[in-house]
């Protein structure tokens, strides 16, 4: 078979068949215009009232398919936005081989149909340009990966999707099986155990595109089953593991959009990141660092502030440049509103004009409104918001109000892309609902060389071999150097408080394959899907997987799930419980 041949002012002259879906079909004065689209666009075709098909081509409608031969000419009246703009083909044949019914939704990209009746005719979605194109960089994506990592000796194996449980933290999918009534399988949260065990069978260089389950709440750039270039390799340090990530990273854009990214990669420690950013996946396309303005504070007679600092909390702010003319009271009640949301208290705003005004500026002495404008270096016009209160409730409202004012100012260039590794992650985090420190990758993450002997007794001291690639705010993939050591391991286990049964019961065979000579390894994992959203700049993951669930986990097309034979469930030894 050959390459789809894409034709241009170039061809005029050939004789061509082609064939595809009527897109749109227009009578102009007797002559047929027919949008014809293929996978490789759109060609338009004419009808004359004197060729013998004219009568069939009179009784198109949209998305029959056709099949037209003709010689390519060149249009009168040109469309240079298509790639065929310039040409039309002049139709001498033309079969009808096939109808439609009526479809439910116009297929244009500018689209105004309902998302769920697009989901549940996602085949016809589908046909939109736009929504095909992902899939076009879709495959590059996978492409230009396996390609990096095939030259460098990587491996792709599969790995099982009827499993035991992983570790990755989120509630698992379960499957039950038939064979061993009363048991069930998990589907992989991520390949983690698998490619870890490749690594004990010195298979070295390992890869998978992997299908992964995670039965978690949904957002924008979650789905319950998303795809990861999951990747492990022994014998190194996680400087080797950043350099490769951040190669096929940069491989990616390069053959992907031809876009060059300057490596190595900058690298931000966790602390900083969430201290300028209130976020561990920050996004670098625009200012508005976080600063703290506490010592402006410390002699305060402001109630507020002055309790904060009291119960050791922080003030911070950030300078929205030459805005403060741009919001009024209702605009910053609206923010305010937004910072609730993230449990801070409130949000106190100055603003530094001809003269100085604001929500706290009744409350400040003459030193402290200059003694903030000298530490934030504001200039005239700008609006400096501020959150106090506990660390993490400060920085975190404030980390998305600057997300959030960065789009609502336009702030953010279409286009520009900016990524950095964020780095040494905490080992634990503190579980309010369990209360106790859990792991913050999973258990089998290196610790700090320095941080070792601190694993039983601060724990909130602990940090990690661990590193997250992070692109214009979107966590886009992330990894570790893994515990291959079996005292570490099992200084890991009780720090998270995991009794010997625990562990034999959730990873007891894994824990066993480590003590087989296993090598020191890690390895690193992107998320196939939201890499794809960044190069195709949507913003929701359904527009790059081609079969998509909606937010409650549903799929409307196939209507899954549901319910099923009771013969299936007896077979299962499964009974639904009534509510
Ligand atoms: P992690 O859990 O960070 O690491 O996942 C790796 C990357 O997968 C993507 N991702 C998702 N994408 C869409 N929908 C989801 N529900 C979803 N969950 C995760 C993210 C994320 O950065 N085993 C480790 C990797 C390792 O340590 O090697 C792991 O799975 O882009």
């Amino acid at each position: 078979m050959e390459k789809y041949k894409h034709y241009n002012i170039s061809n005029v002259g050939e004789v061509v068949t082609l064939s595809g879906w009527v897109s749109k079909v227009r009578n102009l004065g007797g002559l047929m215009f027919i949008d014809l689209r293929n996978r490789t666009g759109i060609m338009q075709v004419v009808v004359r009232p004197e060729n013998e098909y004219y009568e069939i081509a009179s009784n198109l409608k949209n998305e029959y398919v056709i099949e037209v031969t003709g010689k390519i000419v060149e249009r009168e009246s040109k469309n240079l936005k298509l790639e065929t703009g310039e040409i039309e083909v002049d139709v001498d044949k033309l079969v009808l081989i096939n109808k439609s019914k009526e479809i439910p939704f116009a297929i244009t990209d500018d689209t105004n149909a309902l998302e769920d009746t697009r989901l549940k005719y996602r085949y016809l979605d589908l046909r939109r340009e736009a929504l095909k194109n992902n899939f076009v960089v879709r495959n590059n994506i996978t492409f230009a990966a396996r390609k990096f990592l095939n030259d460098i000796d990587f491996l792709e194996v599969e790995t099982p999707i009827l499993c035991k449980s992983t570790p990755e933290g989120a509630r698992d999918y379960l499957v039950p099986s038939r064979v061993n009534k009363g048991k069930f399988y998990a589907l992989p949260q991520s390949p983690q155990i698998f490619k870890q065990l490749l690594m004990v069978s010195g298979f070295e260089r390992y890869f998978q595109i992997a299908k992964c389950f995670r039965d978690e709440d949904l957002r924008a750039d979650r789905q319950p089953e998303f795809t990861q270039i999951d990747v492990e390799m022994s014998f190194v340090d996680e400087d080797k593991v950043m350099e490769v990530g951040e190669g096929l990273v940069a491989s990616i854009f390069k053959e992907v959009k031809g876009i060059d990214i300057e490596l190595p990669l900058m690298r931000m420690p966790y602390v900083e990141a969430m201290s300028k950013y209130g976020s561990d996946k920050p996004d670098l396309r625009f200012g508005m660092e976080i600063q703290d303005i506490s010592e402006c504070f410390k002699n305060t007679e402001f109630g507020v502030f002055k309790t904060v600092l009291e119960e050791g909390g922080i003030i911070n702010a950030i300078v929205v440049k030459d805005s403060a003319d741009k919001y009024s009271r209702k605009d910053l009640d609206k923010l305010t509103d937004f910072v609730k949301t993230y449990k801070a208290s409130g949000l106190a705003y100055l603003k530094y004009q001809e003269e100085v005004s604001g929500s706290i500026f009744k409350v400040m002495s003459e030193n402290e409104v200059e003694d903030v404008k000298k530490t934030l270096g504001v200039e005239n016009n700008d609006l400096v918001l501020i959150v106090s209160g506990a660390y993490n409730i400060v920085k975190v409202s404030l980390g998305q109000l600057r997300c959030k004012l960065a789009r609502d100012l336009n702030l953010i260039k279409p286009g520009d892309y900016k990524l950095l590794w964020v780095v040494d992650f905490p080992s634990f985090e503190w579980s309010e609902e369990e209360n106790r420190f859990m792991a913050c990758h999973h258990p089998f993450t290196m610790p700090k060389d320095e941080d070792v002997d601190k694993l039983l007794t601060d724990k909130a001291n602990c940090y990690s071999k661990a590193y997250d690639i992070v692109i214009n705010g979107y966590e886009a993939g992330g990894g570790s150097i893994r515990i291959h050591d079996e005292h570490v391991q099992e200084v890991m286990f009780e720090a998270l408080e995991l009794t010997k049964e625990d562990i034999e019961e959730k990873f007891g065979f894994f824990v066993e394959a480590l003590k087989y000579g296993c090598p020191p390894h890690g390895g690193f994992a992107l998320g196939l899907d939201r890499l794809v959203m960044l190069l195709c700049e949507t913003e929701n993951i359904r527009d790059v997987i081609a079969f998509p669930k909606t937010a409650s986990a549903t799929d409307l097309m196939c209507e899954c799930p549901n319910t099923v034979d009771k013969k299936q469930l007896d077979e299962l030894a499964i009974s639904i419980k009534e509510k």
